[in-house]
């Protein structure tokens, strides 16, 4: 299992198992990230991993269509896009 922590929600803590969508812990855990599509269309829930960004998996297209380089570059993902292998800190 690893950690996720929703640092803009009081830093709630939730374990969650490797590779899950970081949207799906949101909502089963109450984690707070704002979502619309859950589809990658509406960039709604743009969100940063300020804590273990190396434990994300590759940004997508769809990601790309939403977040600039220099977004990406300090850590922003689409939460309905990304998917998390190991403990992360996210805020939005
Ligand atoms: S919830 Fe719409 S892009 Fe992620």
């Amino acid at each position: 299992m690893i950690q996720i922590t929703f640092l803009t929600n009081g830093n709630k803590c939730v374990s969650a198992p490797a590779n899950s969508n970081l949207l799906r812990v949101s909502l089963r855990e109450k984690g707070g990230i704002p979502f619309k599509c859950g589809g990658g269309l509406c960039g709604t829930c743009k969100c940063r991993v300020e804590q273990g960004i190396e434990n994300t998996d590759a940004v997508k297209d769809k990601e790309r269509r939403h977040l600039s380089a220099a977004e990406i570059a300090a850590g922003y993902r689409m939460a309905c896009q990304t998917f998390v292998n190991g403990d992360v800190g996210i805020s939005w």
